[in-house]
Formats: C-alpha cells, structure tokens, sequence
C-alpha cells in the first residue's frame, strides 16, 4: 500500500523522532546502569561524561522538534476514533514534557563544568548544594516518568499496529 506524503509525519520530523527515541532510550537505560550498577571507576567516568555531552548537543534538536510539533498538524490516524486520537495526543503531549523536564533538571543539577566533546565547556549553572540536590532528585524522578510513558508508548504501538492500525508507516 503506498501512503501519501500527507499521511506521514513530514521527513524531519521522521528524523527528530527516530533520533530523539535512539538518544533517549540509550541515556535511559546506560543512566541507569550508571545510577544501579557497580561499573569500575574508569567506565563511570567516561559513561558520566559522553551522556552529558551527548544530551546536551541534543538540545537543539529536541527544541526544533517541540517547535515543528507545535505549528505542524499532526497527520490524522483516520482508523482510530476521535477520543482515541486526542487520548495519544496527551499522550504525546506528556511525553514531551517529561523530557523537557529531564533536560532541564540535568542542566541545573551540575555540580562541575561539562566538557562537550571538546568543543565547548558548560558552567554549572547554580553553586553545588541544595538547589542541585533538588535538581537531582527531580531528573531522577522525571527519568523515571519519561521510562514509563516510553514504555506505554511503544505498548500502545506495537497493540494498535497488531490490530491493523498502520502507525509505524506515519513514523517510517
Ligand atoms: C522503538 C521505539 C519507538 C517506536 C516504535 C515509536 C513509534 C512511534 C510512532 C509510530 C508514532 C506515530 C504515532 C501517531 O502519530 O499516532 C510516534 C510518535 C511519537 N513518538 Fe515515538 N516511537 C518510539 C520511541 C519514542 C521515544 C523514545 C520517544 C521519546 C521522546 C517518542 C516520542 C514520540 C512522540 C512525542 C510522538 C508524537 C509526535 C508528534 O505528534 O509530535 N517515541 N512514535
Ligand atoms: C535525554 C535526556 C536525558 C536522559 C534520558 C537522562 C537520563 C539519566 C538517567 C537515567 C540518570 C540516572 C539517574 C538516577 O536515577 O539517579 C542520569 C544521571 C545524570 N544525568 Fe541525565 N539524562 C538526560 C539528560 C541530561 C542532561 C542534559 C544533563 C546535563 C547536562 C544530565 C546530567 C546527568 C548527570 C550529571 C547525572 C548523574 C550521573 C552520574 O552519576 O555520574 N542528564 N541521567
């Protein structure tokens, strides 16, 4: 079946999409590891550092992403109903406040500069104490949302799409 251009989300926002849930998913489950499991000190300080640097050059991309989902319609699934249709639009909705949360806290819980692959340094914003400590408590938290709407997420699709509601082909 050929689907027409105005079905799909536009070629950017196919991109955003799949590089947002790559770098998401892989900062959710190696921050984990970092956060759960004993790794030796040599492997926490490199993971530590190439997912700041890597989040933080993800900014940009998740800022352009948010303003195209904000002025571009979403392509309408003509197989869900209506209330289905809003339901995974708040869903949607949620899922990027939960990152703009984990964005922001991780910027405000830094406690040392932040080297981006040697192209620049990030300052802590806020002295190291209990304003960081707050930050910290709310990426973990905000983490743990974000985990859980991604996971729904993903339910959602792969039960829609066994059903024979074609979401994947709007994504692809
Ligand atoms: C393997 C994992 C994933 C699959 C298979 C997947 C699949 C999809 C599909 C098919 C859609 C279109 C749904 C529709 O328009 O009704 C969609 C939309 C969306 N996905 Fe994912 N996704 C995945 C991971 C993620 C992750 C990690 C995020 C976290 C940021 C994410 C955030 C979103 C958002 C916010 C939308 C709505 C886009 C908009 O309308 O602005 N997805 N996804
Ligand atoms: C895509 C967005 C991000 C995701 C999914 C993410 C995920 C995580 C996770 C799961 C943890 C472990 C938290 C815990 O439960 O204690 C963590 C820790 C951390 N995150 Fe993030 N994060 C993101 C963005 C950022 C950003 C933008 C920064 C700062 C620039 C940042 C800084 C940190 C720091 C400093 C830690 C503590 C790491 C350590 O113990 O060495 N994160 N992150």
């Amino acid at each position: 079946m050929n689907i027409s251009t105005d079905y799909r989300y536009s070629g950017l926002r196919r991109s955003l999409h799949w590089l947002s849930a790559l770098v998401i998913i892989w900062a959710l489950i190696s921050g984990t590891c970092l956060a759960f499991f004993p790794l030796t000190a040599d492997v926490q300080q490199w993971l530590g550092r190439f997912n700041v640097a890597l989040t933080l050059l993800f900014i940009p991309f998740f800022l352009l992403r948010l303003v195209l989902a904000v002025l571009q319609p979403k392509p309408a699934t003509t197989a869900l109903t209506v209330r289905q249709q809003r339901l995974a639009a708040t869903g949607h909705g949620l899922i990027y406040v939960a990152v703009l949360a984990v964005l922001f806290s991780g910027v405000f819980m830094l406690e040392r500069p932040a080297p981006v692959f040697g192209l620049t340094e990030l300052m802590p914003p806020l002295r190291a104490g209990a304003a960081t400590a707050f930050f910290a408590a709310l990426h973990h938290y905000s983490c743990v949302l974000l985990a859980l709407l991604v996971l729904g997420h993903i339910a959602a699709v792969i039960v829609h799409q066994r059903r024979g509601v074609r979401l994947m082909q709007k994504m692809l």
